[in-house]
């Protein structure tokens, strides 16, 4: 249950193309929340990883990789905190290509890639406090199973396959979604998986707007439980 002066935390996992990333973003416009979109974090590394030539797929070459120097740091544009390695935060369409797309999923799924961000996404809780937000939305694949467990919401999104596929196709994105949810779900470190206790809400036959009125009852619920007005 939040406290009197509520900092709120909420955790939204899914699928890919769920619509976690513009319902977040809606949430985090409405209720001043800091936003951490973490799979564009892994889609940063895998970026990173094939502008440097190492074989992104290759456990071993990544994991030398990631323990040569370097600097993890948080750049925030708007509301958006964004992930930088070395003083660097790519832009959204340098992370959103059929090539990293196509490889995301397999470095997400390396032990050592996931070890690596552990600790920085864990953090951003104390960036959003000490940037003065109202609270921190971010979202992922294993948010509320192992990165903010103890988050005050915990939300599961979800639409039919071909709902998801047609939303990544109107967006312009060549993206095998149904494959990467397969990887996703089946690797043994932090998989794809309905955290206990979330409150799962399906899209297929919702707006964004729909989607996000429901989450927004669920946060003033929250509000109203703690005494506080918002
Ligand atoms: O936007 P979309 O739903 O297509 O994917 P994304 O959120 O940008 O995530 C890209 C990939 O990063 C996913 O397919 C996962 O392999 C990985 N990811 C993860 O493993 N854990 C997270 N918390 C977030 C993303």
């Amino acid at each position: 249950m939040p406290s009197l002066t509520s900092f709120l935390v909420l955790a939204v996992d899914g699928g890919a193309a769920a619509g976690k990333s513009s319902t977040s973003r809606a949430l985090s416009a409405r209720f001043d929340f800091m936003h951490v979109d973490t799979g564009a974090h892994y889609r940063t590394i895998t970026l990173a990883l094939l502008r440097a030539g190492i074989p992104a797929t290759d456990p071993d070459a990544v994991a030398a990789w990631l323990a040569s120097p370097s600097a993890l740091s948080t750049v925030l544009q708007g509301r958006s905190a964004r992930l930088a390695i070395n003083g660097t935060a790519p832009e959204d369409a340098a992370l959103r290509t059929p090539e990293v797309n196509a490889v995301v999923s397999p470095v997400a799924a390396i032990p050592a890639v996931r070890s690596f961000l552990f600790d920085y996404q864990r953090a951003q809780v104390a960036v959003a406090k000490e940037n003065g937000f109202a609270g921190l939305i971010m979202e992922g694949r294993d948010i509320g199973s192992v990165i903010l467990p103890d988050a005050d919401l915990c939300l599961f999104l979800e639409a039919d396959p071909v709902a998801r596929e047609a939303r990544r196709r109107a967006e312009g994105g060549v993206d095998l979604i149904v494959q990467r949810d397969k990887q996703d779900s089946s690797r043994k470190t932090a998989p794809l998986t309905i955290p206990p206790g979330a409150t799962r809400i399906d899209s297929t036959y919702l707006t964004l707007d729909e989607v996000v009125e429901k989450i927004s009852a669920l946060i003033r619920g929250l509000r109203q439980s703690s005494n506080c007005t918002f």
